[in-house]
């Protein structure tokens, strides 16, 4: 069985809760979830998977949690082939506070694994929220999931539910159609 990998950098741990909602929706027993900042020591942990979830806030002007900044940089000299993978990308962020920067680090991800081969799924409608610019916007949709808990927390389940129908034919395609359709 295709297990999924749940990889998350998360500073004040709302991404770490998220990632957990993520975790028990999805099924546990059918997905891993690693800690960035406690778990992770190299790349050869991601390609473990076929079918990755990576989670990531976005923090500075638009830039990636502290915890992926190196395994960022150090896949961008390694180069490691991420051919046949399929990757699903989430992460919090602030579209009042910070809404000159919504979610870049969903755009920063999305850039590099797509660069090293992956196919990237799991792209989320704009509508509900209100922001001044993103780059993590693509042909009018999020290349991911954008959760905002300083702002918008009664939605983040919800989110979380349409999202996650979307991707369970695709990261589940393999398991029995009652999970599939569940
Ligand atoms: C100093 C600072 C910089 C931030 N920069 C951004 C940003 O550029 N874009 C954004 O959407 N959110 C930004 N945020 C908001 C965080 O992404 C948000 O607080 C998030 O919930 C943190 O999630 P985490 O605990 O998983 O790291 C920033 C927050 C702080 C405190």
């Amino acid at each position: 069985m295709a297990k999924i990998g749940i990889f998350y950098g998360s500073t004040s741990g709302v991404t770490a809760e998220i990632a957990e909602t993520i975790h028990e929706k999805l099924g546990e027993e059918l997905c891993d979830i690693i800690d960035m900042e406690e778990d992770y020591d190299e790349f050869s942990q991601l390609l473990e998977y076929d079918y990755l979830l990576l989670g990531c806030s976005t923090w500075g002007a638009g830039e990636v949690q502290n915890a992926w900044r190196e395994p960022l940089f150090d896949m961008d000299i390694e180069k490691p082939d991420f051919t046949g993978k399929t990757i699903a990308l989430f992460g919090a962020a602030d579209q009042v506070g910070h809404g000159k920067h919504f979610a870049g680090a969903l755009q920063l991800m999305c850039d590099q694994f797509e660069k090293l081969g992956a196919t990237i799924v799991g792209e989320f409608p704009t509508e509900g929220y209100t922001f001044e610019h993103s780059t993590a916007v693509r042909d009018g949709k999020f290349v991911g999931l954008p959760l905002d808990e300083v702002n918008q927390s009664d939605l983040t389940e919800e989110r979380i539910t349409q999202w996650l129908e979307t991707l369970r034919p695709i990261f589940l395609a393999e398991e029995s159609p009652v999970l599939v359709t569940a």
